[in-house]
């Protein structure tokens, strides 16, 4: 007998021009949480879409349950007891949870009792905890809350193995924690669960055992209680990450961003930042520690001019630009890297070449007497492509074909080359892999190095502590406390993003 639910065996499968799989071999074991691991590309999504039936290998084998089978369709693999949930969901948006999940079973051909969908739908909800009423429409739901249609979409039709694509990369930190209960809620029960994910720190969380795949290729499988996250990224990646990034000393320059007592609300008019002072010097790194929903993001676009704040003063240089326009703060020094790359930082339907010029299309020497020099903008394209390794197929094809990582060196090395005096960058490396992200906090810290004042807005304490020179904690729209990295204690700037420590600053 096998405890083995699901066995790959060299697997391969290749896409015109790139082995995404290249003969691998994966053993899923009953009641596991089964980590697949790799950056971005390694071909974790494809190897899961063969199991589930969106794919066929070129070659390669899978059983299940010991048993060998050819899965040719999702339906295919739902007959074996496997439910996939894509990085992408699968949702009608404009129907209700009940609705998205009949729209399956009508299709495969089951005989349904809508109110025993219902039921059941309930049934599911209130079992495993996930607020689901079976008659909201899609459209109403956030994000977090979709993800759990899917989830029960896949237990309706009565998945023993469940293949989640990447879920956490859009839940909030609070989120993953509730989410990471359900799935070893589901393996307590023996259902078996592939999970995928580059964040170290989750993967560290949540698993039973983990597979590593680089470049296509299975590099190996470890227990968690045998690895550490300093293993995993070198397997990752094929080589030793930097945990701590070289820094040299702080050169402190002149006062570049001064915030004074700024007031602003939030779109529901309630307050959002409560009198926030801080300022950032030329050469230093000040990392904004909060949890999102904290006033981070407002206070990011009052400083882009994005918002209006209701009191309070902010200057750039010397030069007040409270409530001033956009365009006046960016020819002030400004460069802003916001946290939704695809709608405020780039123009999805764009080419590389057009979001690369996007910031000075109407200067020279990309533009002249109102004609654009299309040599210049190859020119000025290739050279970020090759100074930021950017990896894009066709400079002429949309930017919205990009991955993340792509999207994110981009629109860094865009706004880079403007040659701020002031950067202020969110979430730079969210929902990157550890490669980009290496990449990108090496690029913040050579601008430090050359002056630039960076306000740093993460909710990734690690990557705060990584390079900041100075920590700030805002919480509930108030900024608790700041203090030189040298001083700062991990445990005690998690306490203040909770809001749980009394010392104020203001
Ligand atoms: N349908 C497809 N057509 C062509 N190339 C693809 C397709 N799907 C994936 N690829 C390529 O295969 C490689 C692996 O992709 P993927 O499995 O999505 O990686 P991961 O999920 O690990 O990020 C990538 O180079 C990707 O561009
Ligand atoms: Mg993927």
């Amino acid at each position: 007998m096998t405890d083995i639910v699901v066995a790959l065996r060299k697997i391969t499968k290749t896409f015109p021009g790139i082995k995404a799989n290249d003969g691998v071999d994966f053993e899923l074991r009953k009641g596991e949480i089964h980590t697949l691991l790799g950056e971005n590309g390694a071909g974790k999504s494809t190897l899961m879409n063969i199991i589930d039936g969106i794919y066929q290998p070129d070659s390669g084998e899978i059983e299940i349950n010991g048993k060998k089978v050819h899965i040719k369709s999702p339906s295919d693999a739902m007959k074996n007891g496997i439910g996939m949930i894509h990085q992408h969901f699968m949702l009608v948006d404009s129907l209700t949870v009940l609705e998205n999940v009949l729209l399956g079973l009508t299709s495969a051909g089951f005989y349904v009792d809508k109110k025993k969908v219902a039921a059941k739908i309930t049934a599911i909800s209130d079992r495993y905890n996930l607020g689901i009423d079976p008659f909201t429409k899609i459209w109403q739901l956030s994000v977090g809350e979709q993800q759990r249609v899917e989830v029960i979409k896949t237990l309706f039709r009565g998945a023993q193995i469940l293949i989640l694509d990447e879920p956490t990369a859009v839940l909030a930190p609070q989120e993953v924690e509730e989410t990471f209960k359900i799935y070893r809620q589901m393996v307590q029960e023996g259902k078996s669960i592939i999970f995928i994910s580059h964040k170290l720190n989750e993967i560290m969380d949540i698993s039973d055992r983990i597979t590593v795949l680089r470049k296509g290729k299975a590099i190996g499988t470890v227990d968690k209680d045998k690895t550490s996250e300093k293993d995993l990224a070198k397997m990752m990646v094929g080589r030793e990450i930097l945990f701590r990034l070289e820094r040299g000393p702080l050169n402190r320059g002149e006062k570049i961003l001064q915030v004074e007592n700024v007031k602003a609300l939030n779109d529901k008019g309630l307050t959002a930042l409560n009198g926030i002072t801080f300022d950032i010097y030329g050469g230093e790194i000040f990392g904004l520690a909060g949890i999102a929903g904290n006033g981070q993001k407002i206070l990011s676009d009052v400083i882009a001019g994005l918002r209006k704040s209701i009191s309070g003063s902010v200057y750039i240089d010397g030069k007040d630009l409270t409530n001033a326009n956009p365009k006046e703060i960016f020819e002030q020094g400004l460069s802003y890297v916001p946290p939704d790359r695809l709608k405020v930082g780039l123009v999805p339907n764009l080419s590389s070449s057009d979001n690369a010029v996007l910031r000075h299309y109407n200067r020279e020497p990309i533009s002249r007497n109102t004609f654009i020099n299309y040599t210049e903008v190859e020119n000025y394209t290739d050279h970020l492509i090759k100074n930021y390794d950017i990896k894009v197929p066709r400079k002429d094809a949309p930017v919205k074909f990009l991955s993340g990582g792509n999207m994110q060196k981009l629109l860094l090395a865009r706004e880079i080359s403007e040659k701020p005096k002031l950067l202020v960058v969110v979430h730079p490396t969210r929902g990157l892999d550890i490669g980009a992200m290496e990449f990108i906090r090496t690029v913040l810290l050579r601008e430090r190095d050359n002056g630039v004042a960076i306000l740093l807005i993460s909710e990734d304490l690690d990557e705060i502590f990584m390079i900041s020179d100075r920590i700030g904690v805002i919480h509930d729209g108030r900024i608790l406390d700041i203090v030189d990295i040298e001083q700062a204690k991990v445990e005690r700037i998690g306490l203040l993003m909770a809001g749980l420590d009394e010392k104020s600053t203001q």
